[in-house]
């Protein structure tokens, strides 16, 4: 881990032009000198939007009623996991809004358990919120092996301004301990140029990313959502995409063997905005698999893209988009995070 102070990351943060392109192409060796050029293709399976929070800034916060509600079955998320096996992926990401009753909990593990018995080699990322302790062992035990957890901001006052009561930073701070400490391989992150943030809190994040010692990151730039209490909110898209693709490099470059993922959100911004995101020393590409006729519904954002129908076409011209940037579209592999590798061969030779 390379050490940085946060004034630095500030100005690290507003590069633009000229020196951010070669900034953003230090960044781009770093991850090659470190990691290889292979970019990891996550089959993303979004199976429901119904929530329990109701998070300020997020489109299917709880009291929107604007959006229909869907959950998969568990056949329909292995329907989408078999779409992903069929397209040569070898990791999926499950994920839904957060609910902590024991319907959905089972249900899931139930999902997990079919998954893993039809593709036993398929890795199973989870990104399902804050659960107890015991529901997180019981999907480790059903096969998951990687967790995405965002903090959303490392700013616990900045926290209380995105999240209403009883959501709690101490408590996602602790989930994500519990994370680490059952075997998990960890990935944080947060909204990038949110309401009411700060430089110095988007510094203080990446700091906070090395304190935690994080095996993934998925973080984006956050985009307003017309239903939502903050989408009034003056907001500067080009700002947004800016201070997205520098946290990445930035983050490559203090963290050099960690994922990181290229998101959704940045591809919303600017077409194109997902290769900037690799080109920024970004090594993950998670591409579509949920049911066609639900992903309008998964609307975080306003203008959330839905992919191509036919997620196998989606797979090939992402692996062509990927190869023309110069890098390796690697489905075939895992793509453990190396630094999470690194991490566990230093607990047990300790
Ligand atoms: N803009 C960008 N990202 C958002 N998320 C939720 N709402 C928005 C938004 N308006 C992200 C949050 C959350 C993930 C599911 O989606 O970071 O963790």
């Amino acid at each position: 881990m390379t050490s940085i102070s946060r004034p630095e990351i500030v100005e690290l943060l507003k590069l633009r032009g000229k020196e951010q392109r070669e900034f953003h192409k230090r960044a781009s060796a770093i991850r090659k000198d470190n990691i290889t050029d292979k970019v990891y293709l996550r089959g993303l399976i979004e199976f429901s939007n119904i929530c329990a929070n109701d998070c300020l800034y997020c489109g299917i916060r709880k009291s929107n009623i604007n959006i229909r509600r869907y959950g998969l079955s568990p056949d329909e998320i292995l329907a989408s996991a078999d779409e992903a096996a069929e397209a040569g992926l070898t990791s999926i990401l499950l994920q839904s809004g957060e609910r902590r009753d024991r319907d959905f909990t089972s249900h899931l593990s139930y999902s997990l358990k079919l998954i893993k018995h039809k593709h036993p080699r398929m890795n199973i990322t989870l990104s399902v919120g804050e659960q107890e302790r015991g529901i997180y062992e019981e999907f480790y035990e059903q096969g998951a092996t990687r967790y995405l957890l965002r903090i959303e901001t490392s700013s616990e006052s900045h926290y209380r301004k995105l999240h209403p009561e009883p959501m709690s930073f101490s408590r996602r701070v602790q989930c994500l301990n519990d994370l680490r400490d059952i075997g998990f391989q960890v990935g944080t992150g947060v909204m990038v140029n949110s309401p009411y943030q700060t430089l110095a809190n988007l510094a203080d994040d990446i700091l906070f990313f090395t304190t935690l010692d994080i095996d993934m990151c998925g973080m984006g730039p956050y985009i307003p959502h017309s239903d939502t209490p903050l989408s009034g909110i003056e907001y500067l898209s080009e700002e947004s995409l800016n201070l997205g693709l520098n946290m990445i490099a930035v983050l490559r470059t203090v963290m050099p063997d960690i994922n990181i993922a290229s998101t959704t959100a940045l591809e919303t911004l600017s077409p194109g905005g997902r290769e900037l995101g690799l080109l920024a020393g970004a090594n993950v590409i998670m591409p579509q698999f949920s049911p066609f006729a639900s992903r309008t519904d998964y609307a975080l954002y306003d203008n959330k893209p839905q992919g191509v129908r036919e997620c196998r076409d989606f797979v090939n011209s992402v692996k062509e988009r990927i190869e023309e940037l110069g890098l390796v579209p690697a489905t075939e592999d895992p793509g453990i995070s190396m630094h999470f590798l690194r991490r566990v061969k230093d607990d047990s030779s300790r």
